[in-house]
């Protein structure tokens, strides 16, 4: 192994996947193993805490076995442990931080303390082409949703969040209210494209010029709720694709049309998208058209699909700065469920 490599194994353990990374100088995967649970809650409609701590327990050593196994390196090849340590599910983050913190100790290694939102946006570095700044972020999951404005590597200044159901919350709640499964984002996201996305006039939520880089999906979520409740009293046959197509559409035109108006306003050169609704293919589409017509000399970056859902490799792609600045935890680190960005 080259000694100038910085390998780092990632560990994350916030929600409902456990996943371990080795990514080399933070930007090549070496290793990405995610260990999903959607099947474990799926029958709870939702992720169940207790469920999630128990099975991040019994999965975290074998996933990190085989990540090293993959990446065809040992502990004494590794240069630091790094593990997301908020925000998310206080028992599920403990079994990522508890397990990083005694690696750390056994073998000797410096433990590097991620923020998961911060992660999902390193998601865009994996794959090793460079970003022209300033960028926009949209940073859209199951529970953040949130533009910001990155001056330069390292730098994130919060132009606006959600003030209630993040997007992905969104996408979540309504695929329950159908009935369709979870999680519900590419549940929709599959049913939406045998629909017609203007079949319903769902409402968008731009709030006006002091919140235009805010965003509220909660109006949406009761709207599709109504527009069912008041189909099945007239007992009116209701077209699930349709539906699914005019919410994602109503959902989507609001993201898109605030991200490129905050990249218009911030002389930004890229829109990186990120987190799990960054997935949504029509989120995708939309935001690329648009973006030509409107910004042509704009470039569009998101992650493949598996990078943008919850995954270790963008953990340890955020850590790789911090190692290089030597900013280590102590093995006094704790979990935070309610971290911020900032
Ligand atoms: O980033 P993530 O894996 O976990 C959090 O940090 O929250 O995001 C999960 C969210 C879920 O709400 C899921 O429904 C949504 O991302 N999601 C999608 C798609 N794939 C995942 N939403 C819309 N379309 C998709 N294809
Ligand atoms: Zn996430």
């Amino acid at each position: 192994m080259n000694n100038e490599a910085v390998l780092i194994l990632g560990l994350e353990t916030s929600c409902d996947e456990t996943a371990a990374a080795v990514v080399r100088d933070g930007s090549l995967i070496l290793s990405s193993l995610v260990s999903s649970q959607v099947e474990l809650h799926s029958r709870y409609g939702g992720v169940v805490p207790e469920i999630a701590s128990r099975h991040h327990l019994s999965m975290i050593n074998p996933l990190i076995d085989e990540a090293l196994a993959e990446a065809g390196i040992d502990f004494a090849d590794l240069q630091a442990i790094a593990v997301a340590h908020g925000p998310g599910l206080v028992g599920a983050l403990l079994v990522g931080v508890a397990t990083a913190k005694a690696l750390a100790y056994a073998r000797r290694l410096p433990l590097i303390a991620v923020n998961h939102l911060e992660a999902h946006l390193y998601a865009n570095h994996l794959g090793g082409e460079d970003i022209s700044y300033p960028a926009v972020n949209l940073i859209v999951s199951g529970g953040h949703s949130e533009l910001l404005l990155i001056e330069k590597p390292g730098s994130a200044t919060s132009l606006g969040r959600t003030r209630d159901d993040a997007a992905g919350e969104a996408f979540d709640k309504v695929a329950r209210v159908l009935q369709l499964g979870y999680p519900g984002g590419p549940l929709i996201d599959r049913l939406a494209r045998e629909g017609n996305p203007e079949a319903i006039a769902f409402p968008r939520a731009w709030l006006g010029d002091k919140g235009r880089f805010d965003f509220s999906f909660s109006g949406l979520k009761t709207a599709v709720i109504n527009h069912l409740h008041r189909a099945r009293q007239v007992r009116e046959e209701v077209n699930l694709p349709d539906l699914a197509a005019s919410f994602q559409e109503a959902l989507v035109e609001v993201l898109v049309e605030k991200t490129i108006l905050a990249a218009r306003e911030s002389g930004a050169k890229t829109v990186l998208l990120s987190g799990g609704v960054a997935a949504n293919s029509h989120l995708r589409r939309k935001m690329a058209g648009r973006l030509s017509e409107a910004l042509p000399a704009v470039s569009l970056r998101y992650p493949p699909a598996e990078l943008c859902t919850d995954n270790a490799a963008m953990i340890a792609a955020a850590a790789y700065p911090r190692y290089r600045k030597s900013e280590f935890a102590g093995l006094d680190l704790n979990a935070y469920p309610g971290l911020g960005l900032r």
